[in-house]
């Protein structure tokens, strides 16, 4: 069994770039199947989802070649009827569901097993089926181990989220792009990677406009034709950086990020304590003084993201005073809190609210990812507490982030990942 081992305390110093962006990538990858040809995609971050994902797609019929950060992929001869070869692959990521509107669109029928994902709630996906269902498909055949849809023709419609989910807006944008006529969605999530797939999609041929709005509007075309593109840095990983800069009270400089991205994170910092400086392309965080207790809610984009809760909740057990976590967007998002509970840390929730009071230290311990975010606050929960701390499960880290041990090691950390027995 793998584990990194952190001897805590050290501030981190320097500068640390940002890989392409996770959910960006794996909504791209499989949005190449409507191209149908060979695409070129770079900045695509080398993480075991990518690498799943790069199976999935060989299973599919896609010939598929990665080096460094670019994806070379011809989709020319993607066949559904692969899809029964990539049962373990789906059921293990969430992102697996953009099959069905790849699927869907470019052959009128899909059959894939039910996506999974990290295990943070119950992550239903009747959105999507709903909006499959507007433009004018036929779901055969649902439960909880496939889901089977048809459609001879995809008509374009309105359709009204009840909340703005990221997947099914991108699901039904891949869906929608080669439908008769125009849909629109309304209530679209505004995250960075709608807008990014959207850019892709339209480089492709495709008629999207208001992609990183609440409104988008896509114009059917007959068909995509491929197009070679660049992924946007990833925002999540740029704010664990940032975030592991302020736990250790350090000074980091994170390189290759989007400013925009980045304003809500940058403001509970500076809430915080921490002094947060832009430039054109990198964000400097600088813990110079104590940590202060904020009360934080998650919300879709441009708001707090879920995906940053956990890594912040760390920085709050690390601050003066009590602060108050709201989740609004998963239903079982603090398991983490219990491991931090283990370091010493004061912390308890009920429901989607959490409250912790802030310690003067962590302590090491022997502590586990119990999914991808909640790994990187244990990282970072390790790279401020006393002694030494062991983390196991790293697969789930593994998942989200390129290089990390390796890049925590450049800002001046003192970790070493290992292989229990060596
Ligand atoms: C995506 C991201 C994930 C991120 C999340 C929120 C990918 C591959 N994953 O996940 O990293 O944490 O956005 O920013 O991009 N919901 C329904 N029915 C649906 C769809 C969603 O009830 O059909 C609910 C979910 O249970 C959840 C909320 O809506 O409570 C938000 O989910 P959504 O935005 O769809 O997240 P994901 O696409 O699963």
């Amino acid at each position: 069994m793998e584990k990194i081992l952190i001897k805590g305390g050290k501030a981190l110093h320097g500068q640390v770039e940002v890989m392409g962006a996770k959910n960006a990538a794996l909504g791209i990858i499989p949005a190449t199947i409507l191209a149908g040809g060979y695409c070129s995609i770079k900045n695509v971050p080398d993480i075991s989802d990518i690498r799943n994902y790069i199976s999935i797609m060989e299973k599919l019929g896609a010939v598929v070649s990665y080096s460094g950060d670019r994806l070379d992929i011809d989709t020319t001869f993607v066949d559904p009827a692969n899809a029964g070869l990539i049962d373990e692959e789906a059921t293990n990521m969430r992102a697996s569901y953009y099959l069905l509107g790849a699927l869907l669109a470019r052959f009128g029928t899909v059959r894939i097993a039910f996506p999974g994902g990290c295990d943070i709630g119950a992550r239903p996906i009747d959105f999507h089926i709903e909006g499959f269902q507007a433009l004018g498909a036929t779901v055969i055949g649902e439960n909880s181990d496939y889901i089977e849809i048809h459609a001879d023709r995809l008509i374009g419609c309105n359709i009204d989220f009840a909340f703005a989910s990221v997947g099914a807006t991108i699901n039904i944008m891949l869906a929608a792009v080669t439908a008769e006529g125009e849909t629109v969605i309304n209530n679209a999530a505004r995250e960075p990677h709608v807008e990014d797939i959207a850019n892709y999609l339209n480089c492709c041929g495709a008629l999207i406009t208001g992609a990183g709005t609440s409104q988008i509007r896509i114009t059917g075309v007959k068909s995509l034709h491929a197009a070679d593109y660049s992924i946007v840095p990833d925002q999540i990983t740029a704010g664990t950086y940032m975030i592991c800069a302020a736990a250790t009270k350090g000074d980091v400089t994170v390189t290759r990020i989007i400013p925009e991205h980045l304003g809500i994170i940058a403001e509970k910092l500076i809430q915080m304590g921490c002094d947060v400086l832009f430039g054109d392309d990198y964000v400097r965080v600088i813990g110079n003084r104590p940590l202060k207790a904020i009360n934080l809610e998650t919300m879709p984009y441009p708001g707090f993201p879920t995906d940053l809760q956990q890594p912040m909740g760390v920085l709050m057990c690390l601050a003066e005073g009590d602060s108050i976590i709201d989740e609004n967007i998963f239903e079982n998002r603090f398991r983490y809190l219990e491991e931090l509970n283990k370091m010493g840390a004061k912390t308890r929730y009920e429901g989607s609210r959490a409250y912790i009071s802030g310690v003067a230290s962590l302590k090491s311990d022997r502590i586990h990812s119990t999914d991808l975010r909640a790994g990187a606050a244990m990282l970072i929960a390790g790279l401020a507490a006393e002694g030494t701390t062991e983390i196991t499960d790293l697969q789930h880290i593994d998942r989200g982030y390129d290089r990390i041990v390796e890049k925590l090691l450049a800002l001046g950390s003192d970790i070493v990942r290992i292989n229990e027995g060596q």
